[in-house]
């Protein structure tokens, strides 16, 4: 039984671990189909983005996936070409685009956004991310990184760098860890802490751990993942200058890793990976967006229903 059929991906918190190991088979299967067998299983499908934050790898790997699956994409990357620039209202895009699309991957500003969406469409909605709050098929794309590059996620420990406050990527990564056997070091600065609301519920869940300097925890780890400052969530931007660049991960930190770490970074990064890094082992940031692309093809075609 497909669990994708038809589902709307609004949280993560939605799908369980069997529903991930699912998804990462479909994955697997479709990577490894011939280009003849593989262009034509959303043929006749068309997705629509409808993007009112900026974005490159979410809609990019969303666009290329369909297309790669023999699908087609309409839709706009910046609001400011479309009505809702004179006002209208997100219900009523809504209504209008699902008229002329089979399933839509919306990206919002404002929390609670998506979960709106899928209320009102008729057609799957894909929060493509959502405010602070979530951005589903980034943590199915993280985990389904560390499968690829470490065969499995039970087991390992996993430390989250960064801006843990305001990261969306954070959140939903969080709570599909806690669908496995792992531990968590959250580190980063006191002001950038994951919310406390969270860090509650998740407790109850995950065996988690939190500090301020990583050096304490690197040579423990066998992934680390890094996000950058949300330099645009913060409400005041003299607090954004306290915590800008308050931790950078180059190579003489990474002395004192394990051999076989991997870093993760959904991107973009600012400064906080240096570019002396890109080219080492341990660098897995870029393959990472290639697994979105074949990630996100395996949920358009399970969603979809297709074939394959
Ligand atoms: C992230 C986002 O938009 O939340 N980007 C992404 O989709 N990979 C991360 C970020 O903007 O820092």
């Amino acid at each position: 039984m497909n669990p994708f059929k038809n589902r709307d991906i609004v949280s993560i918190k939605d799908f369980s671990r069997n529903d991930f190991l699912f998804l990462f088979d479909s994955a697997n299967r479709i990577e490894s189909l011939q280009e003849k067998e593989r262009n034509h299983i959303l043929e006749g499908k068309i997705l629509g983005y409808l993007f009112f934050e900026p974005s490159t790898r979410t809609r990019l790997s969303f666009e290329a996936a369909m297309l790669w699956l023999g699908g087609r994409c309409l839709g706009f990357a910046e609001p400011k070409v479309s009505s809702v620039e004179k006002g209208e209202n997100l219900a009523d895009t809504i209504r209008t685009v699902e008229n002329y699309v089979d399933i839509i991957v919306m990206r919002h500003y404002k929390d609670g956004a998506a979960k709106f969406a899928a209320e009102i469409s008729n057609k799957p909605i894909i929060n493509g991310g959502s405010g602070t709050e979530e951005h589903p098929t980034q943590a199915m794309t993280d985990l389904y990184t560390i499968v690829k590059e470490k065969g499995g996620i039970d087991g390992l420990r996993v430390g989250i760098l960064g801006d843990l406050k305001y990261g969306r990527t954070v959140y939903s990564l969080l709570y599909a860890l806690s669908q496995f056997n792992v531990k968590v070091d959250l580190i980063s600065h006191p002001m950038l802490r994951v919310r406390r609301e969270v860090f509650f519920d998740l407790e109850k869940k995950i065996e988690l751990s939190e500090h301020e300097n990583v050096e304490e925890v690197l040579p423990e780890l066998d992934v680390l993942y890094v996000t950058r400052v949300q330099k645009e969530r913060f409400p005041d931007p003299a607090e954004y200058e306290k915590v800008k660049s308050s931790y950078i991960v180059n190579l003489k930190l990474l002395e004192k890793a394990k051999k076989d770490l991997i870093i993760l970074h959904p991107l973009p990064r600012i400064d906080e990976i240096s570019y002396d890094v890109d080219n080492s082992k341990y660098a897995k940031y870029f393959k990472q967006t290639l697994y979105g692309k074949i990630l996100r093809s395996a949920l358009l075609a399970l969603i979809l229903d297709a074939d394959f």
